[in-house]
This record gives C-alpha cells, structure tokens and sequence, in this order.
C-alpha cells in the first residue's frame, strides 16, 4: 500500500473520528427523586422549559434560568454557554443538550448535562438552586492524553501561578458573565492555555472556592498530562498546550442575534466536509514538503481519554501554531 493511501485512510478516520467526538457529551443524572409517568405534570414542565432555553439564553447574553409550572410540580432550569461562545454555537449547543438530557436522564426529578463544542450547560431540578454551590454532586474530568516533556517541577510551578490567576480574574467578573481565558509562557516557544468560568449568579467567593477547589483535582487527575480540566454545575476549568478557545467578543458583551437556521446534523456535515478539505489540502502541503520525512505520529490519539471532545477541530490548526510559534493567541 502507498504512503498516499495510508495517509487518507489515516485522514478518513480522523473524519469519522471527529465527527463521533461532537456529538460527545457528559451527563449526570441526581439520584434525589423519580417522576413515574411520562405524562405526569411533571414531565410535561420538563419539556416545556427544557425547549424554552435555547431561544432565551442567546437573548440573555449566554446564561439563562426559568422555572415553569406550581409546586409540587415546578421545574427548575437553567443554560451556560462557554464565554467565548458565539450566538449560533451557544443555541445549537443548548439546543441539542436540552433535548439529549431527556433521553439520558428519562425519569429522574434532576440532572445536569455539558456537551458541545464549545460547551454549554443544562441543567434542571425539582428545587432552586439559584446562587447555591454546590459541590458534591459527581463532575466531570477530562485530559489530553500526551504527556508532558519538559521539567515537571517547573510546568507546575508556572501552572499553579495561571490558574490562581485566571480563577481570580474569573471570580471577579459580573453577575452576567464570570469568565476568563489566560496565558502563560512555559518555554520561549510553549505557552499554557487556561479557560475558568462560573455560572454568574454566584458570588465571587463562591466561584473562586469552586475553581480553586477543582484546580486541587489536578494532582489526582491530570498532573503530568498536557492538558486537562473538569467541568461540574457551578463552574469549569480547562488549560492545554494550545489556544483551543476563540479570541473574540464573549456573547454578553454583544447585542444579540437571530435565530440559528440550521439543526446540528447539518452543521456536523458542513463542518466535516471544511474539516475534510483542508486535511486534504493538508496532506498536499505535506507530502509535498515533507517527502521523506515521517508524518507527525497520531496527533490524534491524544485527544481520545475521558470526555475530552471539545474543541476537537483545533487540533490540527494548533498543533501546526505550537509548532511554528506561539503568536496565536494575544
Ligand atoms: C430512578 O430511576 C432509575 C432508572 O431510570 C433507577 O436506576 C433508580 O434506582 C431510580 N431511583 C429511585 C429513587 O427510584
Ligand atoms: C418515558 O419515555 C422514555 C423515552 O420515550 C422512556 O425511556 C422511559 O422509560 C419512559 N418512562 C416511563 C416512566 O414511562
Ligand atoms: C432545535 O432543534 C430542532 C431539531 O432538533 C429544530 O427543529 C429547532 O428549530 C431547533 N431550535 C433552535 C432554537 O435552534
Ligand atoms: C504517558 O505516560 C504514561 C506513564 O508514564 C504512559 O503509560 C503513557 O503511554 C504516556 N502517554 C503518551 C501519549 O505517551
Ligand atoms: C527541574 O527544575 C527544577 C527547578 O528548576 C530543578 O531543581 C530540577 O533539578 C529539574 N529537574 C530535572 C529533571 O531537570
Ligand atoms: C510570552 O512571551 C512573548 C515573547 O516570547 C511575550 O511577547 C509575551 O508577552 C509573553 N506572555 C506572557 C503572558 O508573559
């Protein structure tokens, strides 16, 4: 078999790959209650709040909380949307959760879902839980597979400096967005990514306490490993090795916007077929360019352990960037 085949099988399972990993999602399902039939008032409350979210939480600026119907029977809910997610991504992604936490938690009274790309939250309960921390429910953690290679000691050292800085800087947003993205260098040509966000209804306290209590996770779940992050009901934390989140206006900040047209499936298949053309235009580049050398070995398999699906379309634009410099992101 030549190289070329070998390379578009390897391409094609990166397609298939990619497109598995959007439709990747994290949920959990509380244990606290049980509605018994799916035509009780309580399931219809569900429905009818979880298909309002969508719509409303672009009009909020990215993060929205509603209730419906009369005790014993209200359902609480609510939507987050990544803070540097656009109008569109933030629909969609609500959207789709809205409809999947149906299916994964069919009867339970409480559940919260993170999905998407960049990911959003939904959530809803049987009680409020408005401005209420809360910690002991299981989270969601996740990390970039590849190992780190320089000097431990120091990336650590470097690391805990950026993440008590971004979780400050996060923690002091307003009670529409608390969000943060920062940098670090670690070497003159690798730079450390972080992203923190609370949901802004909590207060600063509550939100630094939530970051920093997180950020402790990662000596039992991530220490050694490139990137990695944790996501629960109040807030989420992730860095990596590259700028996997978008440098541009946050959506509270911005007006608004119209209704999104399209449903996922059609945007998973606009953004494959983009994905498709420019690994092959890639592969051009490279075999071109790179005759005799060996091709970066399985960028990809990196990207595969725990829920680590967002951002996976980055992968290839950014690990070209590191390569080349770090200027990607100011
Ligand atoms: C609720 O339903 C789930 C299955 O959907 C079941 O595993 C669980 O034990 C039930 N919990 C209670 C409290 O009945
Ligand atoms: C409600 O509907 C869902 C999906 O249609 C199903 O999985 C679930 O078992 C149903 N629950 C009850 C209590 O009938
Ligand atoms: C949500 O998705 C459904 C299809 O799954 C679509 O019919 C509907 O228009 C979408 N709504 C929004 C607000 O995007
Ligand atoms: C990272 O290191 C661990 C243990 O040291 C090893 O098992 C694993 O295969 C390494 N991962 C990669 C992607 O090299
Ligand atoms: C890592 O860096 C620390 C502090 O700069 C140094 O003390 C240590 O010897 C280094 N370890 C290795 C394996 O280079
Ligand atoms: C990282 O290094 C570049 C130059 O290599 C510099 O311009 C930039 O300000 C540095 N960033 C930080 C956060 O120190």
């Amino acid at each position: 078999m030549s190289f070329t085949n070998l390379l578009l099988i390897f391409l094609l399972y990166l397609l298939i790959k990619s497109i598995s990993l959007t439709t990747a999602s994290w949920q959990y399902c509380y244990e606290t209650g049980n509605f018994t039939d799916n035509n009780s008032k309580y399931a219809i409350n569900r429905n009818l709040l979880l298909s309002t979210l969508a719509s409303n939480v672009i009009k909020n600026g990215g993060f929205y909380t509603a209730n419906v119907g009369q005790d014993p029977d209200k359902v609480y809910g609510r939507a987050l949307c990544r803070g540097d997610a656009s109008a569109e991504d933030c629909s969609t992604c609500v959207n789709s959760s809205s409809q999947d936490i149906m299916i994964k938690c069919p009867n339970q009274k409480s559940a919260y879902m993170w999905s998407g790309t960049p990911a959003c939250m939904v959530r809803y309960a049987d009680r409020s839980f408005v401005g209420k921390l809360e910690m002991d429910v299981p989270v969601n953690k996740f990390y970039n597979e590849d190992n780190i290679t320089s000097n431990l000691t120091e990336f650590d050292l470097i690391w805990h400096r950026l993440m008590e800085s971004t979780a400050k800087e996060a923690s002091m947003g307003t009670s529409r967005l608390k969000f943060a993205t920062q940098e670090a260098n670690l070497t003159s040509i690798v730079t450390i990514y972080a992203l923190m966000q609370c949901t802004p209804d909590l207060s600063q306290n509550d939100c630094m306490f939530c970051l920093r209590r997180y950020v402790a996770e990662y000596q039992n779940c991530c220490r050694g490993k490139q990137g990695g992050g944790l996501k629960s009901p109040n807030c989420m934390l992730r860095w990596d090795l590259y700028p996997f989140y978008k440098d541009t206006t946050p959506l509270a900040t911005t007006k608004d916007s119209g209704g999104i047209a399209a449903g996922t499936v059609v945007i998973i298949v606009v953004v494959s077929v983009i994905m498709f053309v420019v690994l092959v235009t890639l592969a051009y580049f490279v075999l071109r360019k790179h005759k005799q050398k060996h091709i970066r070995s399985n960028q990809e398999s990196r990207y595969c352990k725990g829920d680590y699906f967002d951002e996976q379309f980055d992968l290839f634009s950014t690990s070209f960037m590191i390569d080349s410099n770090n200027s990607a992101i100011n």
